[in-house]
C-alpha cells in the first residue's frame, strides 16, 4: 500500500472513532432541563393545541354568558355533573394555589390558628400570616409501603394536636408534597369524623398519579359539611401554565362559595382546556403508566446507591435523602449538566432532594448522570 493511501486509511478511522465516542457520550440538554417544579415535559393532550390555534374572538375577547343558564362556568358544571353535585358547590379558581388563599382569606381572623402538616408544601406555612394567624404543625411519621421508605399521616397525634389547639382550619394533603405519600383511607375517614366542625381542606394537586380513585369524594362531601376537596388541572393534566383550580365545598361552606363566586364568569380559554383535558382522560392515563414504571427504576437505582433513601410517591416526584457528603457535589455535578432537580433546604428537608418526573429518556439520563457522578468521585 502506498505511503499516501496508508495516511488517508489512518485519517478516516480516526474519524470514525471520534464519531463513534461523540455518538457513546451522553448528550444533555443545552438550556436547563427543569425537573424541579413538578411541572410536566410532556405536555397536555394535542388537542389543547389545536383548540388554541383557532381561539377566536369568542374565546378571548367576550365574557362568558354561562350566568345566563344559572352557573357559574360550563367547566363547573361538567365536574359537578360528572361527580353528581349541585354546580354551586364546585368552585374554580386560578390554580389550587389560589383555593388555599381563598380558603384562608375567608375563614382565618387575626389569632386564629390553622393546622397544616409540617413536612410539607412550604406554601401552606405562608398564607395564615397574610390574616394575621399562625400555624400549628402536625408531624408525618417515616414507615415503609410495599417494601420502600414511606412517610404515613399519623392520625393519632394529628388528633390530639387538633384537640389541643382548636384550629379554624385544618390542611391535609394527599399526595403530599414532597413526600409523595398519601393518607390512608380509613384513618382519613377517622380524622375527618375528629375534625368534623372544622374547616377542612383535602389537597389533592397530585390527584391521577397512581390512583384516579373518584367514588370517595361525593360521599364524604356530604358525610362531612365543612370539608373541601382541592384539585388541579395543573399536575396531572399538564396545565399549569392555565391556572385552572377546582374544588368541591361542603353544604356548610356557603360562605367560602359566596366568597370565591366572581360575577364576570370563569377563564374562558381555561374552562375549555379542561373541558378537553377531562375528555382525553385516557391519554394522560398513557403518561401516567409510564411514571410508574420510571418510578420503580428509580427506586430500585437509588436503592442500590450507599446512603440513598427514596421514598415512595403517589404523585409526579419522587422525594430522595442524599448523603450529606456528596450532596454538594451532587448538586454542582448535575447543575453543570443542566440537569435542575430540587435540593430542599428548609426546617424539615435539610439532606433531601425533591426530583419532578420528565419523559421516559429524561428520567434514565438522570438516573444514569447520578450513578456515574458517584462512580466517578467513588462512592460506595
Ligand atoms: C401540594 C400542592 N398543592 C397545590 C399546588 C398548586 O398548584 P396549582 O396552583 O398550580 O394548581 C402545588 C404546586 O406545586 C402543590 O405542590
Amino acid at each position: 500500500m502506498s505511503k499516501k493511501k496508508k495516511l488517508k486509511k489512518s485519517s478516516i478511522s480516526k474519524k470514525a472513532e471520534k464519531k463513534l465516542k461523540k455518538s457513546k457520550e451522553t448528550k444533555f440538554p443545552k438550556t436547563p432541563l427543569f425537573l424541579d417544579r413538578n411541572e410536566s415535559q410532556t405536555g397536555p393532550v394535542p388537542e389543547v393545541y389545536k383548540f388554541l390555534k383557532k381561539a377566536d374572538m369568542e374565546y378571548l375577547s367576550w365574557y362568558s354568558r354561562d350566568f345566563m343558564f344559572g352557573i357559574k362556568s360550563r367547566l363547573s358544571k361538567k365536574i359537578a355533573d360528572d361527580f353528581g353535585f349541585d354546580e354551586k358547590q364546585v368552585i374554580l379558581s386560578y390554580g389550587s394555589e389560589d383555593l388555599l388563599k381563598q380558603i384562608i382569606h375567608c375563614y382565618v381572623n387575626p389569632g386564629d390558628k390553622i393546622l397544616i402538616p409540617r413536612e410539607a408544601w412550604w406554601y401552606y406555612k405562608k398564607v395564615a400570616s397574610e390574616r394575621g394567624g399562625t400555624n400549628v404543625e402536625y408531624p408525618m411519621k417515616k414507615g415503609t409501603m410495599d417494601g420502600i421508605p414511606y412517610y404515613l399521616y399519623d392520625v393519632d397525634t394529628m388528633i390530639q394536636i387538633y384537640n389541643d389547639t382548636k384550629p379554624k382550619i385544618v390542611v391535609i394533603a394527599s399526595p403530599n408534597n414532597p413526600t409523595g405519600n398519601r393518607i390512608d383511607s380509613k384513618d382519613l375517614k377517622r380524622f375527618l369524623d375528629a375534625t368534623k366542625d372544622t374547616v377542612t381542606m383535602i389537597d389533592e394537586a397530585y390527584w391521577g398519579f397512581g390512583s384516579t380513585e373518584n367514588d370517595y369524594v361525593k360521599p364524604y362531601v356530604d358525610e362531612y359539611p365543612n370539608l373541601v376537596i382541592c384539585r388541579t388541572f395543573s399536575k396531572f393534566f399538564a396545565l399549569a401554565g392555565f391556572r385552572i383550580g377546582y374544588a368541591f365545598a361542603g353544604k356548610n361552606l356557603d360562605v367560602l362559595i359566596n366568597f370565591t363566586t366572581r360575577y364576570l364568569g370563569y377563564n374562558r380559554v381555561s374552562e375549555k382546556l379542561g373541558e378537553i383535558a377531562l375528555k382525553n382522560i385516557n391519554w394522560y392515563l398513557k403518561i401516567g403508566k409510564q411514571y410508574e414504571k420510571d418510578k420503580e427504576m428509580m427506586y430500585k437505582t437509588f436503592l442500590n446507591l450507599k446512603g440513598f433513601v427514596p421514598f415512595k410517591s403517589y404523585a409526579n416526584f419522587m422525594l430522595v435523602d442524599i448523603p450529606v457528603e456528596i450532596r454538594p457535589g451532587l448538586k454542582k455535578y448535575l447543575d453543570e449538566r443542566n440537569l435542575r432537580i430540587k435540593f430542599l433546604d428548609e426546617e424539615a428537608f435539610r439532606t433531601e432532594a425533591r426530583i419532578s418526573l420528565g419523559t421516559k429518556e429524561q428520567n434514565k439520563l438522570l438516573m444514569d448522570t447520578i450513578v456515574k457522578f458517584c462512580k466517578e468521585v467513588d462512592w460506595k
